[in-house]
């Protein structure tokens, strides 16, 4: 029963995937999506955990599940390549250490894990110790625990020691994470990727790309854009701007 609703699940994300790609004409996140494993991949890992999170579906809206929408899988590629090309043009080709933070269930480390991101150590950062040990197991799982550490910590109290240069600080829960300290503290000339949304009931929403990016000022704007996406509840509008503090 379990491995029949875990097929259903996969199969939905692909098809969802694929049209919410081709609504928004993206050709390279069509290819991307089309030429990667990285669906099939991190669902297989994550099945012991769908089959555990069916239990707590309705108490928790917060769920593994949640975490791999294709909304979410496609900002999360959209990151991947836009951080990468920057990364080009800066002639960075390893990186020391990349923060993640808000990682909830690691799926940005997962990706930049499945994309052979050039990072020394990605380290998530969640205050909640549930999430991080879901991360853990699934980094496990997924055989890159080795490149990853986990921290169980308020995102604001990072004082982001083992970002040596070159590093790269990742926040795309921006909507859930409240105070600004884990972004006035990112040590000047760090490669810093911000997502951000509008139409969202959490405490923070941003009305416009424009808007989003005047929050965080930085030294040097390398991207800004903005993808038309879909949850499961409401159309919405996903920002990411990447620069240098
Ligand atoms: C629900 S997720 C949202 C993820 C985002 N929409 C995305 O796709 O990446 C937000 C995560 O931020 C974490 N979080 C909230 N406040 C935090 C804080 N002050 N420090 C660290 N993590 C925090 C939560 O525990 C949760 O795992």
């Amino acid at each position: 029963m379990m491995s029949i609703n875990f097929t259903v699940h996969t199969v939905n994300i692909d098809q969802s995937i694929w049209m919410i790609s081709l609504k928004n004409k993206n050709k390279k996140l069509m290819n991307e999506v089309k030429s990667t494993d990285l669906l099939s991949k991190s669902l297989k890992s994550c099945v012991k955990y769908l089959m555990r999170i069916t239990q707590i579906t309705e108490a928790s809206p917060l769920t593994v599940e949640g975490s791999f929408t294709p909304d979410l899988l496609i900002s999360k590629l959209w990151l991947w390549e836009e951080l990468s090309r920057v990364l080009d043009r800066l002639d960075i080709q390893q990186v020391n250490a990349v923060y993640v933070l808000g990682s909830w269930t690691g799926s940005v480390g997962m990706v930049l894990a499945a994309k052979h991101f050039p990072a020394d150590t990605i380290i998530n950062v969640d205050s909640d110790p549930n999430w991080i040990s879901m991360s853990q197991e699934i980094a496990q799982d997924m055989g890159f625990s080795d490149r990853t550490q986990h921290m169980i910590k308020d995102a604001n109290s990072i004082d982001y020691r083992q970002a040596r240069s070159p590093s790269v600080v990742i926040n795309t829960s921006t909507n859930d994470i409240v105070g600004r300290d884990w972004f006035d503290n990112i040590p000047p000339g760090t490669v810093v990727v911000l997502q951000g949304r509008d139409a969202t009931i959490t405490t923070q929403s941003w009305d416009s790309l424009s808007e989003f990016e005047s929050d965080w000022p930085m030294r040097q704007i390398l991207f800004r854009g903005q993808l038309p996406l879909q949850d499961p509840e409401t159309k919405y509008h996903r920002y990411m701007i990447i620069g240098q503090r």
